[in-house]
């Protein structure tokens, strides 16, 4: 499920090239109210990625969750990551030192286009607060995802790394992704 009708356009488009869009229900809706519009039942599996901190009300769509979910259901979120490469990058090139502005420097610049208008971020700590305090028990906390590429090369499907990642070996840039990524990836079983 999506908010945007053109999201779930393009998620039709990818189920399609892989063959499985009969297999899959596709709702439009606000995850803060999901259960006015997708039936309450309880899912073995509960997954979101990229959505949760885009919504005013992060805890909203917990609450909401915690409904599908019966005891040992596991819940796997994305969030974004707040002491990550990303939010330091953002603060270099687009804060002009204005740490009071940070969380609206932070959501304007955090996705290709500029102009996101909620984009919050997570320490570990956080992450993991989100989904305790809706009953879910943390089970694996992990940190990933720095993009390497150059922008203007990218949007024409080449793959071209940023020169600084370009001479970075692997294994570093590997460690670094898991110390400083954009992505906090939870995983957590309901009791
Ligand atoms: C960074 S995209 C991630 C999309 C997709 N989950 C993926 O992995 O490619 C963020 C998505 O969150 C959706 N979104 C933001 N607030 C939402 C809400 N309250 N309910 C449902 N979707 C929401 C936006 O429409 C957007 O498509």
């Amino acid at each position: 499920m999506d908010l945007s009708e053109k999201s779930i356009e393009v998620a039709r488009q990818r189920a399609a090239v892989f063959g499985l869009e009969d297999r899959i229900q596709f709702r439009a809706g606000n995850a803060e109210k999901l259960s006015s519009f997708v039936p309450v039942e309880p899912y073995d599996l509960i997954y979101s990625f990229g959505v949760i901190h885009h919504t005013p009300h992060p805890d909203a769509v917990l609450a909401q969750l915690k409904q599908y979910a019966k005891p040992g259901t596991t819940i796997k979120i994305m969030v974004y990551h707040r002491r990550s490469y990303k939010v330091a990058w953002i603060f270099l090139t687009e804060g002009r030192g204005q740490f009071w502005k940070l969380r609206e420097i932070v959501a304007r610049n955090a996705e290709a286009q500029t102009g996101c208008p909620i984009a919050y971020t997570y320490t570990r700590r956080e992450g993991r607060e989100l989904l305790e305090r809706h009953g879910f028990k943390v089970t694996s906390v992990a940190v990933d995802h720095i993009f390497p590429y150059r922008i203007p090369d990218y949007v024409q499907y080449r793959y071209v790394r940023e020169p600084y990642f370009a001479w970075m070996p692997q294994p570093l840039f590997r460690a670094l992704e898991r110390r400083f990524g954009w992505h906090l990836c939870l995983t957590a079983t309901a009791k």
